[in-house]
């Protein structure tokens, strides 16, 4: 199968779908690989690195849509790629069709094979190709508040670990999912006080049997969360209600509550966050202030790490591209119902339910067409 990925168009974007490693792995099995020129500098990957391993390198992203059956991407197409993608081509990347009619018509109407990152499944029911991101956006949700806690920033000027006869700052986890398991282990690695909050007890339980005596696990509920934010010095909000919008569980009446110069990381303001006075903001502009607490609300953190993000989201793509390309769409799906349910539209036939009923279009069992 001819493979490719292009240059990722949408702003802030520095990932890219197919890494050195990756491209190798899939010409091993006889495949051949096409890259458009730079498509991984900005993930520090050049184009010779890509050539070395015998990938082709083609300097327009139109030769590439032109010349391969399956794309490999990051992030849904923009609107100037719409009428690059063929009839037929298999195309690999996070969609999030429910955010754009549009998006959703334009990929209907080229007839591809669309199979969208976010719902792909694993036999447990998680999300295998969100999950590097969300390892990311957690551990990275500590270093942005260690950042945004130095004076210079605006923050209180106090060190996460705290030194030999002074205490360390006090670290508020709301939500233990993937990202709140990676900032927990991150802040407790740095020595800050951990506190995090779940309405989950099995995961309160999980977490507690895994982690050092520094982090203290709270059952989320309204005063638990009023009483630790009171002593915060960073806050980091990772709940996810699967399908629905954040609840807002830190009211805009606690901000007056907590220490002057805290910090909250709203990583869930993808789904609306979870601080009433939380508003999305971008790498360029990470941060604002309301009653002296530092907001932070980037909604693509990994984007500010493309070379790790890249990486560990190869890591998790690269499977299924290969079953793909080894076995054709309908066996690889046929075979792996778990990768079936990231089939969102084929041949302009809707096969996911979830964007049928967003947009009012007919769903299509995705066995009667494929
Ligand atoms: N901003 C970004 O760049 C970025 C990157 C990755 C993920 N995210 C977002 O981060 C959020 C978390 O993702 P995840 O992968 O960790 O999800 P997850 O499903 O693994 O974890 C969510 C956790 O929230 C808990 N929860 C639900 N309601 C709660 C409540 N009222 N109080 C406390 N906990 C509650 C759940 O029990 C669960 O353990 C999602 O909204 C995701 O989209 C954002």
């Amino acid at each position: 199968m001819k493979i490719g990925t292009v240059k990722e168009l949408k702003m802030d974007e520095s990932r890219v779908g197919i890494i050195p490693s990756g491209a190798e792995i899939l010409m091993e099995q006889g495949h051949s690989v096409y890259i458009q020129s730079e498509a991984g500098l900005n993930s520090g990957f050049m184009d010779q690195d890509y050539a070395e391993i015998g990938a082709i390198i083609l300097k327009d992203a139109k030769e590439v849509w032109e010349q391969c059956d399956m794309i490999i991407k990051v992030k849904e197409p923009q609107e100037i790629e719409y009428l690059s993608i063929r009839k037929g081509q298999i195309l690999l990347t996070y969609f999030h069709f429910a955010a754009s009619k549009k998006l959703t018509n334009a990929v209907i109407q080229s007839k591809c094979s669309a199979i969208a990152y976010e719902t792909v499944r694993a036999r447990d029911g998680s999300l295998p190709l969100l999950k590097p991101m969300s390892e990311v956006a957690g551990r990275m949700s500590i270093q942005e508040g260690a950042k945004y806690l130095e004076k210079a920033h605006g923050g209180r000027g106090i060190l996460l670990g705290g030194v030999p006869g002074v205490a360390p700052a006090t670290v508020v986890v709301l939500g233990a999912g993937v990202v709140g398991t990676h900032a927990v282990k991150m802040a407790a690695g740095l020595g800050s006080l951990v506190y995090v909050l779940d309405t989950n007890l099995e995961r309160l339980r999980y977490l507690s049997d895994l982690m050092p005596n520094n982090v203290i696990t709270l059952l989320s509920n309204p005063l638990n969360i009023r009483n630790t934010l009171k002593n915060a010095d960073l806050v980091v909000s990772s709940i996810l209600i699967p399908g629905a919008k954040a609840p807002k569980l830190i009211k805009k009446k606690t901000l007056k509550s907590m220490k002057s110069g805290a910090v909250i990381i709203d990583v869930a303001i993808d789904q609306g966050g979870s601080t009433e006075t939380s508003k999305p903001t971008t790498h360029a502009r990470p941060t604002y202030k309301v009653d002296e607490i530092i907001h932070y609300c980037v909604a693509n953190m990994p984007g500010a790490m493309p070379l790790t993000s890249t990486i560990a989201l190869t890591n998790a793509t690269i499977r299924y591209a290969e079953s793909i390309a080894n076995l054709g769409i309908k066996k690889a799906l046929s075979l792996d119902p778990y990768l079936a349910m990231g089939l969102s539209t084929h041949l302009g036939h809707v096969c996911c339910p979830q964007v049928a009923a967003a947009f009012n279009y007919k769903h299509v069992d995705w066995r009667t067409v494929v």
